[in-house]
């Protein structure tokens, strides 16, 4: 039977370009999963898009003095050319700033207003009597009320993760420009979590037996320790999603609030592209539909408590408001696999100290693939882990070079060789063989397992040491000798080693796509085995953005093992992959921390 995914991977703020840890942390674990699906012939749909809104994009506009447009836009096609050259294959990569999008989270908020979730109140929020302006959210920091952690902003601690009353802050200073602002009365609307707590705590409950524990911790945790408390909902902004109401002009929906409705917005707009308007209806209103968030551990409590919350307060009033049809609610969140942070070289990765590795950066000097398997070795699944330049050397040369590189390329070219570029007649195979074959067809139920689990360490583990163990039959049949004396058994080993390889490329393909496509061409393969991705122009009542879509058109991969046959004409074969000069690890080092 197959199955409806959803990969929901976070939508990155237009604010700062995508480094290591953004990559590890949500967007690789959410496409080598997503790559896993389609493989095993499920219906996939990959989303995301750029956070457009919020304080984290106009700070960066005013600091540059340029307008939030022409930041947003920047950032968003950068974020395309990285995810084609990493090869992060969304179905639709869109962003918060679409005419679709707007429409959507209005229709969530009326919705939620309709079911007696929102509520109005004044409050005092902090105001800047220098600036004439209130300060929501990121454009005041001070010190953490619940964790003493100097640098929280106003509405979120990075530090204990927690999302904060803004007012409650200590000692806030302005972002703009250093000054301490006031408090001031204005009216927002509220989403009343609380009449929501216990359908959240019941949810996450249902839950626990198999989602990670960080992720519990941060979501029922936190509920049954503090409760789900009201939280407002709109800001005194005017770049964002207006207020669906009357007398509102002037604020603007919450950026978190409309951020992760993204989900559902991209969905509706990768099926309208698609050609089929209602096909989202399969992810969304299918209680059996599986969505997947992949996200890093800042982004717990919205992903965990606050967007299910939203969707259980909207319940079947979305149809209705946005399409006109009564009909079932949302489908709730089938898990979160958040991934804690990657640091660098033992410190937290900033932007403004220079103290990261940048993708796009790091693609000019290096290959997509070494990447994707470092980002992959090292991911911080259940704890922070460090990227380490040292390590990422040996990682390249002694793993992936040496153990997966070397065979195929050793076995291609010696077939190629010696029985003039076709996979040589096996006669019949010897239970060393066989012996072979079965060790790693196991490892479509094994490797396969993990994956789905989304533990992709061990899923990229056990491929690993299938390879390994290819290598070792190798290692005792000796082709290289026995072509010398004895073609016939020589041709059988290769034959063996061969349809292992063509097995060992399916396994591999989730995480290192490019490289398993080079094999799969030199294999004689003419169908490639996923689709491609294209950018597409998108005009609306805001303007004109582009999207990157992918298509699945004459992708051939199957996750199921190799069936290659005997007298397959080959493609010269070339190495797979670099060895890389220990020199890179003192040039990468002195990169780092420089002024840019
Ligand atoms: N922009 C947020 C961040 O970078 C993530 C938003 S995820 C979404 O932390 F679901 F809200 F879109
Ligand atoms: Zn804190």
């Amino acid at each position: 039977m197959s199955e409806t995914i959803l990969v929901a991977i976070a939508w990155p703020y237009a604010n700062a370009e995508i480094h290591v840890g953004n990559i590890t942390g949500s967007h690789l674990p959410g496409d080598i999963f997503a790559r896993f699906h389609r493989l095993k012939g499920n219906r996939v749909v990959m989303v995301s898009g750029t956070d457009s809104h919020g304080t984290p994009v106009t700070i960066k506009a005013d600091s540059q003095g340029v307008p939030v447009e022409t930041v947003y836009k920047q950032y968003h096609d950068g974020f395309l050319d990285l995810y084609q050259q990493l090869g992060i294959h969304y179905d639709l990569f869109t962003t918060t700033h679409t005419q679709n999008h707007f429409k959507v989270s209005q229709a969530i908020f009326l919705a939620l207003q309709k079911n007696g979730f929102l509520y109005q109140k004044t409050s005092a929020q902090w105001y800047s009597p220098a600036s004439k302006r209130f300060l929501p959210d990121r454009y005041v920091e001070g010190t953490c009320y619940i964790c003493g952690a100097d640098g929280a902003r106003s509405d979120q601690c990075d530090n204990c993760g927690n999302p904060l009353d803004p007012e409650k802050l200590v000692n806030p200073r302005s972002k703009i420009d250093g000054s301490t602002p006031e408090l001031r009365d204005t009216v927002h609307f509220y989403l009343d979590l609380s009449k929501l707590e216990p359908e959240v705590a019941r949810y996450l409950r249902e839950r626990k037996s198999y989602w990670r524990d960080t992720v519990i911790g941060q979501s029922l945790g936190q509920i049954e320790s503090e409760g789900l408390k009201p939280r407002a909902i709109t800001r005194d902004l005017d770049w964002g999603i207006p207020v669906p109401i009357q007398g509102w002009e002037g604020k603007c929906l919450y950026v978190w609030f409309e951020a992760v409705i993204g989900y559902l917005s991209a969905t509706i707009e990768w099926a309208q592209l698609s050609g089929d308007a209602a096909a989202w209806k399969e992810w969304w209103t299918n209680p059996q539909a599986k969505a997947f968030h992949f996200i890093g551990k800042d982004n717990i409590f919205f992903h965990a408590a606050w967007w299910p919350a939203q969707l259980m307060g909207t319940g079947a009033q979305f149809l209705e408001i946005f399409a006109g049809e009564g009909g079932q609610p949302l489908t709730l969140p089938y898990d979160v696999p958040a991934n804690m942070f990657m640091n660098l070289e033992n410190r937290k990765i900033s932007g403004s100290h220079n103290w990261g590795v940048w993708g796009r950066d790091f693609l000019t000097r290096y290959d997509p693939d070494p990447l994707r398997y470092y980002l992959t070795v090292t991911m911080p699944e259940n704890r922070d882990t460090d990227w380490n330049w040292d390590d990422f050397l040996h990682r390249n040369n002694d793993e992936l070079v040496a153990t997966w590189g070397n065979l195929a390329n050793r076995v291609l070219s010696f077939c190629y060789k010696h029985w003039e570029g076709r996979i040589p007649e096996p006669g019949e195979l010897t239970p060393a063989d066989q012996e072979l074959l079965a060790a790693v067809e196991e490892g479509f139920t094994t490797v396969g397992k993990e994956l789905e689990a989304v533990h992709l360490r061990a899923a990229l583990a056990e491929a690993m040491r299938l390879a390994t163990e290819v290598n070792k039959y190798l290692d005792r049949m000796a082709p290289w000798q026995a072509v010398k004396t004895d073609k016939a058994a020589a041709g059988r080993t290769i034959y063996t080693a061969i349809r292992a390889i063509d097995s060992l490329k399916v396994l591999l393909a989730p995480f290192l796509p490019f490289t398993s496509e080079r094999l799969h061409a030199f294999l004689g393969y003419t169908q490639p085995i996923f689709g491609f991705q294209f950018v597409q122009p998108v005009q609306d009542s805001l303007g004109e953005h582009n999207v990157l879509r992918y298509n699945p058109d004459g992708a051939t991969g199957r996750w199921q093992p190799s069936q290659i046959e005997p007298g397959r004409a080959l493609q010269q074969p070339q190495p797979l992959f670099k060895k890389l000069d220990p020199s890179i690890v003192d040039d990468e080092r002195a990169r780092m921390g420089e002024p840019q």
